[in-house]
């Protein structure tokens, strides 16, 4: 399989969010990827459900919506009425991980976890065969264009062999710092989904630089 792109929507301007969307539509992306931030499970605070909501009705790629939020439990409904695709919430910010994850397939969308840096993958054990995705930050949480936490890359190789031990189907989506050097070696390690924010929308010609990630 082809990787799967999701650019983040947190770089993008937002003075003229429609002309980015019109960008995304027009590239190779395969997701866009909406980070919404609360100010109390992360350090900033981003955008929430009427920002979300604007985007997809302009939006022609899949919503993969990654909320670093506290209990996110409490907005699966209004992230499903926003028509997203998928919801990752924090294995950090979930006590009942499990029951959320149930909640999010009764409203049809894919169930994502994320794992902070710090966070390690065996606590996923009784719960991978149920995801849709894990999404391994390999930044702090919070802001864009972060330093690449090198750490995630043998992450990444573990997670590919647990997901293969246990039978789940899991997609591997690595999250923070993806760039022309970074993006090869996590092909390598085994991640499905590549979220790249600063590096996309900071280049020069952003569907190019998406064409080339894509095709690494
Ligand atoms: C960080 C967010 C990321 C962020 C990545 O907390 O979850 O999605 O947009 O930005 P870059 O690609 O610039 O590291
Ligand atoms: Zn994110």
């Amino acid at each position: 399989m082809k990787t799967l792109i999701s650019p983040s929507l947190l770089s993008a301007d937002f003075t003229n969010l429609k002309a980015d969307i019109e960008m995304i539509n027009r590239s190779e992306a395969d997701w866009l990827h909406m980070d919404v931030m609360d100010g109390v499970f992360v350090p900033n605070i981003s955008f929430g459900f009427p920002v979300i909501n604007a985007v997809s009705k302009i939006c022609k790629k899949p919503l993969d919506v990654h909320l670093m939020i506290v209990q996110p439990e409490r907005y699966v409904e209004q992230t499903a009425k926003c028509g997203a695709m998928m919801m990752c919430v924090h294995y950090e910010a979930c006590t009942h991980l499990h029951r959320t994850v149930q909640e999010i397939h009764a409203k049809g969308m894919k169930a994502g976890v994320a794992l902070n840096p710090s966070t390690p993958i065996c606590l996923l054990e009784d719960i991978i065969q149920d995801v849709d995705m894990v999404l391994l930050m390999s930044v702090n949480p919070g802001f864009g264009g972060q330093k690449f936490i090198e750490n995630v890359l043998q992450k990444v190789a573990r997670l590919r062999h647990m997901i293969e031990l246990s039978g789940s189907k899991a997609l591997i989506e690595v999250d923070g710092g993806v760039q022309n050097e970074t993006a090869p070696k996590l092909i390598n390690a085994g991640a499905d989904v590549l979220v790249s924010g600063s590096y996309i929308f900071r280049s020069a010609n952003p569907i190019q630089t998406i064409h080339e990630l894509k095709n690494l």
